[in-house]
Protein backbone atom coordinates (compact mmCIF):
# COMPACT_ATOMS: atom_id res chain seq x y z
CA UNK A 1 0.00 0.00 0.00
CA UNK A 2 2.97 2.39 0.83
CA UNK A 3 4.97 1.59 -2.21
CA UNK A 4 1.12 2.48 -4.43
CA UNK A 5 0.83 5.86 -2.74
CA UNK A 6 4.60 6.67 -3.57
CA UNK A 7 4.24 5.79 -6.96
CA UNK A 8 0.91 8.23 -7.05
CA UNK A 9 3.36 10.96 -5.15
CA UNK A 10 5.95 10.41 -8.47
CA UNK A 11 2.91 9.81 -11.04
CA UNK A 12 1.64 13.55 -9.73
CA UNK A 13 4.98 14.66 -9.67
CA UNK A 14 5.63 13.74 -12.90
CA UNK A 15 2.56 15.73 -14.46
CA UNK A 16 3.02 18.24 -12.79
CA UNK A 17 6.42 18.93 -14.24
CA UNK A 18 5.39 17.79 -17.29
CA UNK A 19 2.33 19.73 -17.47
CA UNK A 20 -1.11 18.44 -19.07
CA UNK A 21 -1.20 14.67 -19.78
CA UNK A 22 -1.93 11.99 -17.24
CA UNK A 23 -1.89 8.53 -18.11
CA UNK A 24 -3.64 5.77 -16.58
CA UNK A 25 -2.73 1.96 -17.23
CA UNK A 26 -2.16 -1.47 -15.18
CA UNK A 27 1.11 -2.72 -14.08
CA UNK A 28 0.40 -6.21 -15.41
CA UNK A 29 -2.25 -7.69 -17.80
CA UNK A 30 -3.08 -11.17 -17.86
CA UNK A 31 -3.77 -13.00 -21.09
CA UNK A 32 -4.90 -16.59 -22.28
CA UNK A 33 -3.50 -18.57 -25.21
CA UNK A 34 -5.63 -18.40 -27.96
CA UNK A 35 -7.97 -15.61 -26.80
CA UNK A 36 -7.72 -11.80 -27.62
CA UNK A 37 -7.01 -9.39 -25.21
CA UNK A 38 -6.90 -5.93 -24.56
CA UNK A 39 -4.21 -3.55 -22.87
CA UNK A 40 -6.13 -0.98 -21.15
CA UNK A 41 -4.23 2.36 -21.87
CA UNK A 42 -6.36 6.13 -21.21
CA UNK A 43 -5.02 9.44 -20.39
CA UNK A 44 -6.58 12.89 -18.85
CA UNK A 45 -5.92 15.94 -20.39
CA UNK A 46 -5.07 17.93 -17.40
CA UNK A 47 -5.61 21.56 -18.87
CA UNK A 48 -8.86 20.58 -20.90
CA UNK A 49 -8.13 23.49 -23.96
CA UNK A 50 -5.70 21.13 -25.36
CA UNK A 51 -6.90 19.37 -28.71
CA UNK A 52 -6.02 18.80 -31.60
CA UNK A 53 -3.90 16.06 -33.63
CA UNK A 54 -3.39 12.86 -32.09
CA UNK A 55 -0.77 10.55 -32.58
CA UNK A 56 -0.84 6.71 -30.63
CA UNK A 57 2.24 5.02 -30.74
CA UNK A 58 2.76 1.27 -28.62
CA UNK A 59 5.74 -0.14 -28.18
CA UNK A 60 6.90 -3.38 -27.17
CA UNK A 61 9.76 -4.25 -24.85
CA UNK A 62 11.11 -0.99 -24.48
CA UNK A 63 9.90 2.26 -25.48
CA UNK A 64 11.27 4.64 -28.02
CA UNK A 65 13.61 1.81 -29.50
CA UNK A 66 11.83 -1.03 -28.85
CA UNK A 67 9.66 -2.03 -32.28
CA UNK A 68 6.36 -0.03 -32.78
CA UNK A 69 3.94 -2.67 -33.03
CA UNK A 70 0.98 -0.27 -33.53
CA UNK A 71 1.08 3.43 -34.76
CA UNK A 72 -1.53 5.77 -35.67
CA UNK A 73 -2.88 9.31 -36.22
CA UNK A 74 -6.02 11.39 -35.03
CA UNK A 75 -8.47 9.11 -37.31
CA UNK A 76 -7.33 5.86 -35.00
CA UNK A 77 -9.68 2.73 -36.84
CA UNK A 78 -7.19 0.57 -38.96
CA UNK A 79 -5.45 -2.88 -37.11
CA UNK A 80 -2.44 -4.27 -38.12
CA UNK A 81 -2.37 -8.00 -38.13
CA UNK A 82 -3.28 -9.39 -34.72
CA UNK A 83 -2.57 -5.60 -33.45
CA UNK A 84 -5.82 -3.41 -33.55
CA UNK A 85 -7.14 -0.20 -31.74
CA UNK A 86 -9.47 -0.85 -29.14
CA UNK A 87 -9.89 2.63 -27.69
CA UNK A 88 -11.25 6.06 -29.06
CA UNK A 89 -9.34 9.37 -28.96
CA UNK A 90 -12.63 11.32 -28.06
CA UNK A 91 -12.64 9.22 -24.87
CA UNK A 92 -9.36 9.65 -24.07
CA UNK A 93 -8.68 6.13 -24.69
CA UNK A 94 -5.94 4.76 -26.32
CA UNK A 95 -6.27 1.00 -25.08
CA UNK A 96 -4.57 -1.95 -27.78
CA UNK A 97 -6.33 -4.96 -28.77
CA UNK A 98 -4.19 -7.96 -29.43
CA UNK A 99 -6.30 -10.81 -31.27
CA UNK A 100 -5.28 -14.67 -30.83
CA UNK A 101 -2.84 -14.30 -28.29
CA UNK A 102 0.38 -16.33 -28.45
CA UNK A 103 3.26 -17.08 -25.50
CA UNK A 104 5.66 -14.73 -28.03
CA UNK A 105 3.21 -11.98 -26.98
CA UNK A 106 4.44 -12.38 -23.51
CA UNK A 107 6.81 -9.14 -22.54
CA UNK A 108 6.57 -5.41 -21.32
CA UNK A 109 4.20 -3.11 -23.41
CA UNK A 110 4.42 0.80 -23.60
CA UNK A 111 1.80 3.08 -24.63
CA UNK A 112 2.40 7.04 -25.75
CA UNK A 113 0.20 9.79 -26.38
CA UNK A 114 1.20 12.95 -28.42
CA UNK A 115 -1.52 15.79 -28.37
CA UNK A 116 -0.49 19.33 -27.62
CA UNK A 117 1.49 17.81 -25.38
CA UNK A 118 2.94 14.20 -24.92
CA UNK A 119 3.39 11.40 -22.66
CA UNK A 120 4.88 7.41 -22.33
CA UNK A 121 3.64 5.29 -19.94
CA UNK A 122 5.57 2.87 -17.94
CA UNK A 123 5.98 -0.33 -18.81
CA UNK A 124 2.89 -2.73 -18.70
CA UNK A 125 4.19 -6.74 -18.08
CA UNK A 126 1.58 -8.67 -20.16
CA UNK A 127 1.47 -12.55 -18.74
CA UNK A 128 0.54 -14.71 -20.71
CA UNK A 129 -1.29 -18.03 -19.75
CA UNK A 130 -2.86 -21.52 -20.60
CA UNK A 131 -6.04 -21.44 -19.84
CA UNK A 132 -7.43 -23.45 -16.65
CA UNK A 133 -9.62 -26.84 -17.77
CA UNK A 134 -10.85 -29.95 -16.31
CA UNK A 135 -9.99 -32.61 -18.59
CA UNK A 136 -12.12 -36.03 -17.51
CA UNK A 137 -11.67 -38.05 -14.04
CA UNK A 138 -11.53 -41.94 -14.76
CA UNK A 139 -10.84 -45.08 -12.90
CA UNK A 140 -7.81 -47.72 -13.70
CA UNK A 141 -6.28 -50.49 -12.42
CA UNK A 142 -2.83 -50.30 -12.14
CA UNK A 143 0.38 -53.05 -11.90
CA UNK A 144 -0.29 -53.94 -8.65
CA UNK A 145 -3.55 -54.25 -9.53
CA UNK A 146 -4.86 -51.38 -7.54
CA UNK A 147 -7.89 -49.43 -8.98
CA UNK A 148 -7.11 -45.54 -8.50
CA UNK A 149 -9.63 -42.59 -9.30
CA UNK A 150 -7.56 -40.25 -11.56
CA UNK A 151 -8.48 -36.67 -12.49
CA UNK A 152 -6.79 -34.84 -15.53
CA UNK A 153 -6.67 -31.08 -16.01
CA UNK A 154 -4.83 -28.79 -18.15
CA UNK A 155 -3.66 -24.67 -17.71
CA UNK A 156 -0.42 -23.36 -17.02
CA UNK A 157 0.12 -22.70 -14.23
CA UNK A 158 -1.58 -25.93 -13.37
CA UNK A 159 -4.64 -25.64 -11.86
CA UNK A 160 -5.11 -27.23 -7.61
CA UNK A 161 -7.32 -29.94 -7.80
CA UNK A 162 -9.88 -30.40 -4.81
CA UNK A 163 -11.85 -34.11 -4.32
CA UNK A 164 -15.16 -32.70 -2.77
CA UNK A 165 -16.14 -36.25 -2.36
CA UNK A 166 -16.34 -39.00 -1.02
CA UNK A 167 -15.56 -36.77 2.64
CA UNK A 168 -12.81 -39.45 3.56
CA UNK A 169 -10.33 -38.85 0.40
CA UNK A 170 -7.34 -38.88 2.88
CA UNK A 171 -4.66 -35.84 1.42
CA UNK A 172 -1.73 -37.97 2.22
CA UNK A 173 -2.85 -40.66 -0.24
CA UNK A 174 -3.57 -38.40 -2.91
CA UNK A 175 -0.65 -38.85 -6.13
CA UNK A 176 -0.42 -35.66 -8.10
CA UNK A 177 1.64 -35.47 -11.06
CA UNK A 178 2.58 -32.25 -13.36
CA UNK A 179 3.23 -32.55 -16.87
CA UNK A 180 4.42 -29.21 -19.33
CA UNK A 181 0.21 -27.63 -19.65
CA UNK A 182 -1.60 -31.22 -18.09
CA UNK A 183 -1.26 -32.63 -14.83
CA UNK A 184 -3.10 -35.19 -13.03
CA UNK A 185 -4.55 -36.14 -9.33
CA UNK A 186 -4.89 -39.57 -8.31
CA UNK A 187 -6.57 -40.98 -4.97
CA UNK A 188 -7.13 -44.88 -4.07
CA UNK A 189 -10.66 -46.04 -5.10
CA UNK A 190 -12.34 -47.94 -2.61
CA UNK A 191 -15.64 -49.73 -4.14
CA UNK A 192 -18.96 -48.49 -4.68
CA UNK A 193 -18.10 -44.98 -4.21
CA UNK A 194 -18.77 -41.70 -6.53
CA UNK A 195 -15.57 -39.55 -6.22
CA UNK A 196 -15.38 -36.20 -7.23
CA UNK A 197 -12.94 -34.07 -8.15
CA UNK A 198 -12.75 -30.21 -8.82
CA UNK A 199 -11.17 -26.83 -10.21
CA UNK A 200 -11.54 -23.08 -9.31
CA UNK A 201 -11.77 -20.82 -12.48
CA UNK A 202 -11.91 -17.27 -12.47
CA UNK A 203 -15.76 -17.15 -11.80
CA UNK A 204 -17.01 -20.56 -11.05
CA UNK A 205 -15.99 -23.60 -10.23
CA UNK A 206 -16.27 -26.73 -11.90
CA UNK A 207 -16.10 -29.98 -11.14
CA UNK A 208 -16.44 -33.99 -12.44
CA UNK A 209 -17.79 -37.10 -10.93
CA UNK A 210 -17.49 -40.46 -11.60
CA UNK A 211 -18.88 -43.68 -9.76
CA UNK A 212 -16.58 -46.73 -9.06
CA UNK A 213 -18.88 -49.82 -9.13
CA UNK A 214 -17.26 -52.91 -7.40
CA UNK A 215 -15.12 -54.41 -9.62
CA UNK A 216 -13.49 -57.97 -9.60
CA UNK A 217 -16.42 -60.72 -10.92
CA UNK A 218 -17.24 -61.01 -14.06
CA UNK A 219 -21.08 -60.14 -13.09
CA UNK A 220 -20.32 -56.48 -12.00
CA UNK A 221 -18.09 -56.03 -15.27
CA UNK A 222 -21.45 -57.16 -17.07
CA UNK A 223 -23.68 -54.20 -16.41
CA UNK A 224 -27.13 -53.65 -16.80
CA UNK A 225 -26.69 -52.43 -20.68
CA UNK A 226 -24.81 -55.65 -21.69
CA UNK A 227 -27.76 -57.59 -20.03
CA UNK A 228 -30.47 -55.98 -22.35
CA UNK A 229 -28.08 -56.00 -25.37
CA UNK A 230 -27.65 -59.74 -25.29
CA UNK A 231 -30.85 -60.63 -24.82
CA UNK A 232 -32.31 -58.06 -27.64
CA UNK A 233 -30.03 -60.31 -29.89
CA UNK A 234 -30.60 -63.49 -28.69
CA UNK A 235 -34.65 -62.71 -28.91
CA UNK A 236 -33.75 -61.15 -32.59
CA UNK A 237 -32.35 -64.45 -33.50
CA UNK A 238 -35.12 -66.88 -32.38
CA UNK A 239 -37.48 -64.71 -34.15
CA UNK A 240 -35.74 -65.17 -37.29
CA UNK A 241 -35.43 -68.62 -36.74
CA UNK A 242 -38.75 -69.30 -36.11
CA UNK A 243 -40.20 -67.24 -38.57
CA UNK A 244 -37.94 -69.15 -41.23
CA UNK A 245 -39.40 -72.69 -39.83
CA UNK A 246 -42.98 -71.04 -40.18
CA UNK A 247 -42.14 -70.78 -43.98
CA UNK A 248 -40.91 -73.73 -44.32
CA UNK A 249 -44.13 -75.73 -42.53
CA UNK A 250 -46.55 -73.30 -44.90
CA UNK A 251 -44.49 -74.55 -48.07
CA UNK A 252 -44.71 -77.63 -46.75
CA UNK A 253 -48.26 -77.55 -46.09
CA UNK A 254 -48.92 -76.18 -48.97
CA UNK A 255 -47.28 -78.76 -51.01
CA UNK A 256 -48.90 -81.51 -49.70
CA UNK A 257 -53.03 -80.18 -50.86
CA UNK A 258 -52.41 -78.50 -53.90
CA UNK A 259 -52.04 -80.23 -56.86
CA UNK A 260 -48.41 -79.89 -58.67
CA UNK A 261 -49.57 -77.20 -61.60
CA UNK A 262 -46.79 -77.63 -64.80
CA UNK A 263 -45.01 -75.05 -63.82
CA UNK A 264 -44.22 -77.16 -60.59
CA UNK A 265 -43.58 -79.55 -62.90
CA UNK A 266 -41.22 -78.19 -64.84
CA UNK A 267 -39.19 -76.86 -61.94
CA UNK A 268 -38.92 -79.76 -60.25
CA UNK A 269 -38.39 -81.82 -64.06
CA UNK A 270 -36.16 -79.30 -65.70
CA UNK A 271 -33.33 -81.64 -65.35
CA UNK A 272 -31.86 -83.94 -67.67
CA UNK A 273 -34.37 -86.87 -66.84
CA UNK A 274 -32.79 -90.44 -66.27
CA UNK A 275 -33.84 -91.68 -69.58
CA UNK A 276 -31.95 -88.63 -71.33
CA UNK A 277 -28.88 -89.22 -69.54
C1 LIG B 1 -2.57 -12.07 -13.04
O1 LIG B 1 -2.16 -13.35 -12.60
C2 LIG B 1 -1.48 -13.35 -11.37
C3 LIG B 1 -1.06 -14.75 -11.05
O2 LIG B 1 -0.26 -15.27 -12.06
C4 LIG B 1 -2.39 -12.81 -10.27
O3 LIG B 1 -1.66 -12.74 -9.06
C5 LIG B 1 -2.86 -11.43 -10.65
O4 LIG B 1 -3.82 -10.97 -9.71
C6 LIG B 1 -3.50 -11.42 -12.03
N1 LIG B 1 -3.78 -10.05 -12.39
C7 LIG B 1 -4.89 -9.69 -13.00
C8 LIG B 1 -5.01 -8.26 -13.33
O5 LIG B 1 -5.75 -10.50 -13.30
C1 LIG C 1 -11.12 7.18 -40.78
O1 LIG C 1 -10.51 6.12 -41.51
C2 LIG C 1 -11.42 5.22 -42.08
C3 LIG C 1 -10.66 4.07 -42.70
O2 LIG C 1 -9.38 4.45 -43.12
C4 LIG C 1 -12.28 5.98 -43.10
O3 LIG C 1 -13.24 5.08 -43.66
C5 LIG C 1 -13.01 7.11 -42.38
O4 LIG C 1 -13.75 7.86 -43.31
C6 LIG C 1 -12.02 8.01 -41.67
N1 LIG C 1 -12.73 8.99 -40.87
C7 LIG C 1 -12.39 10.25 -40.81
C8 LIG C 1 -13.22 11.15 -39.93
O5 LIG C 1 -11.44 10.71 -41.44
C1 LIG D 1 -10.95 1.93 -22.96
O1 LIG D 1 -11.48 1.03 -23.92
C2 LIG D 1 -11.31 -0.33 -23.58
C3 LIG D 1 -11.77 -1.17 -24.75
O2 LIG D 1 -12.98 -0.72 -25.29
C4 LIG D 1 -12.09 -0.62 -22.30
O3 LIG D 1 -11.91 -1.96 -21.93
C5 LIG D 1 -11.56 0.28 -21.19
O4 LIG D 1 -12.34 0.08 -20.04
C6 LIG D 1 -11.63 1.73 -21.62
N1 LIG D 1 -10.95 2.54 -20.61
C7 LIG D 1 -11.54 3.58 -20.02
C8 LIG D 1 -10.74 4.29 -18.99
O5 LIG D 1 -12.68 3.92 -20.33
C1 LIG E 1 -15.88 7.59 -29.71
O1 LIG E 1 -16.57 8.22 -28.66
C2 LIG E 1 -17.45 9.22 -29.08
C3 LIG E 1 -17.97 9.93 -27.85
O2 LIG E 1 -18.40 9.00 -26.87
C4 LIG E 1 -18.53 8.62 -29.94
O3 LIG E 1 -19.42 9.61 -30.39
C5 LIG E 1 -17.90 7.92 -31.14
O4 LIG E 1 -18.88 7.23 -31.89
C6 LIG E 1 -16.84 6.94 -30.68
N1 LIG E 1 -16.12 6.45 -31.84
C7 LIG E 1 -16.01 5.15 -32.13
C8 LIG E 1 -15.20 4.81 -33.33
O5 LIG E 1 -16.51 4.30 -31.42
C1 LIG F 1 -22.09 -38.71 -7.82
O1 LIG F 1 -22.00 -37.36 -7.37
C2 LIG F 1 -22.44 -36.41 -8.32
C3 LIG F 1 -22.17 -35.02 -7.78
O2 LIG F 1 -22.64 -34.88 -6.47
C4 LIG F 1 -23.90 -36.64 -8.67
O3 LIG F 1 -24.31 -35.70 -9.64
C5 LIG F 1 -24.08 -38.04 -9.17
O4 LIG F 1 -25.43 -38.31 -9.39
C6 LIG F 1 -23.53 -39.05 -8.17
N1 LIG F 1 -23.61 -40.39 -8.77
C7 LIG F 1 -24.01 -41.45 -8.09
C8 LIG F 1 -24.06 -42.74 -8.85
O5 LIG F 1 -24.31 -41.41 -6.92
Amino acid sequence: MRSRSALFFIVHCLVAVSGTIKMDYPNLVNGSVGKDLIIPCSFRVIDDTLTGEATVVWWKSTAYTGPVIYQCSNNCSKSDGRYSFAGNITEKNISLKISMVSFTDTGVYFCRIERSDKFTSQGIVLQVKVPKELRRIYVQTNEQGERWVTCEVFGDPPPNVIWTQPNTVNPSEILNQHGIYSSSSSVPASPNTNYTCQIDLEKQKVALSIYNQESGTLAAACNERVYITVIVVLAVTLGIVLLYLLCVLVNLFKRGHNKPSENDDNVYHNYPRLPDL
